[in-house]
């Protein structure tokens, strides 16, 4: 069997080649396909750079026009799938629902659990997941709310259609706040793909039993919903909550940071080990955007003081700890009047095109199935023990 090598949480150990996303941790560099985040964040619009991640090149406009179209004309989602949502508890985790539905999809389009899929399934597939990820998204939380749910406006851009079903409500109107647009815009392009992290590993792997793309994307949603990973961005606002409402100082909350009774959620990454490009952007988006739309939030003012405390404090320093993308997000999120619940879901939805394009590049290489190795720790073979016999 050969020399098994242990890397508990892959630190070292790279599990595939990709063209897709490049990321230098030490400079904190996240380019996709050879563009600049920061570029893209200022100038793209996000189903523009949909398109370049799962495609490879910025779309021409001929190009970009039609896959605008295709996912305004399948913001519908089947009407017995609607149905399903009165089968939650409005308890519900809208990340529950929102995997739970994807996996879902699968069984309107069974063309997609066909082993040998033509590329026009696979073109739609992806067309139909970008076009009603939002849908079932903002439904999930209609369903929270014990709402009305809201159909697809198609007269409007994906942003402007996501905050419509999101908000609107039957008894009175709503105004599009271009704010909002742009700056939902902006924060989907930041979490559009981010290499092999733990829920793009998780969409590899699945997709590598050759499983179908909602089967695969479903898991790498169910992956990003751990607090460790993409539903941080919900215990950072917590967090802040916490330390709002309790009266204690920012220094005694970062003593128990340090005696490790908590983490500080919204710091630390894997691989940036100077700052987080993504959470720069952030922190100057979360500014403008709190200053265009006349909010002052508390919170914003403890993550600042909570984030110049870190960035000169030793315990942070020595281990290269930076805010990372999920430290800004949220603050931003909250002065949209997201509900902290549905944060990871507004990740998972930015993420969406890198997944996809994740998926389908693993197919393209004829990736092996994912099945790593172990080093066997248990008993030894031994005899089994009769009922009477055993202690
Ligand atoms: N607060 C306090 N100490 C920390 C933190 C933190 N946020 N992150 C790491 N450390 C300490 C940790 O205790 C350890 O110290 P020591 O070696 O003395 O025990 C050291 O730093 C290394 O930590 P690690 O857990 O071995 O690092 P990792 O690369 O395995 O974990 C991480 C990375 C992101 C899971 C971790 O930094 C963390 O838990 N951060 C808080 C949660 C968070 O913000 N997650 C979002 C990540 S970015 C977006 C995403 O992936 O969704």
């Amino acid at each position: 069997t050969g020399l098994v090598t242990l890397d508990p949480g892959y630190k070292n150990t790279g599990s595939t080649t990709s063209a897709i996303t490049f990321l230098d941790g030490e400079k904190g560099v996240l380019r996709y396909r050879g563009y600049n985040i920061e570029e893209l964040a200022e100038k793209a619009s996000f189903l523009e750079v949909a398109y370049l991640i799962i495609f490879g090149e910025l779309p021409d406009q001929a190009s970009l026009t039609k896959f605008q179209t295709d996912v305004t004309n399948h913001t519908l989602i089947h009407e017995d799938m609607r149905k399903i949502f009165d089968g939650f508890p409005t308890t519900s985790h809208p990340m529950v629902v929102l995997s739970s539905l994807i996996s879902v999809l699968s069984t309107f389009y069974p063309g997609s659990m066909e082993s040998n899929r033509s590329d026009e399934e696979v073109y739609m597939s992806i067309v139909r997941l970008i076009a009603k990820v939002p849908t079932i998204a903002a439904w999930s939380y209609k369903n929270e709310m014990g709402h009305p749910v809201n159909y697809p406006d198609n007269s409007l851009n994906y942003g402007a259609r996501f905050l419509k079903m999101m908000f609107a409500l039957p008894t009175q109107e709503y105004d599009i706040d271009p704010v909002m647009v742009s700056a939902l815009n902006k924060i989907l392009i930041l979490h559009a793909d981010h290499e092999q992290n733990c829920s793009t590993s998780t969409i590899r792997i699945v997709g590598s039993s050759l499983a179908n793309i909602y089967a695969s994307v479903a898991s790498a949603t169910n992956a990003l919903s751990g607090p460790l990973h993409g539903g941080a961005n919900q215990q950072v606002i917590e967090m802040l909550e916490a330390i709002h409402s309790s009266g204690a100082t920012i220094d005694e909350f970062m003593e128990k940071v340090k005696n490790r009774e908590m983490r500080l959620m919204g710091f630390g990454h894997r691989v940036y080990k100077n700052f987080d490009p993504r959470a720069k952007i952030l922190k100057k988006a979360c500014d403008d955007i709190l200053s265009k739309m006349g909010i002052e939030d508390p919170l914003l003012d403890i993550a600042k003081k909570l984030e110049k405390i870190a960035l000169e404090d030793e315990f942070f320093i020595e281990r290269k700890l930076y805010p990372n993308v999920d430290f800004y997000s949220g603050i931003i999120y909250r002065a949209m009047n997201l509900p902290t619940d549905m944060f990871t879901v507004m990740f998972a939805m930015g993420r969406l095109p890198g997944w996809i394009a994740q998926w389908k590049e693993m197919l393209e290489m004829k990736q092996p199935i994912g099945r790593p190795r172990q080093i066997y720790t248990g008993e030894n073979e031994r005899s089994f023990v009769p009922m009477s016999d055993r202690k």
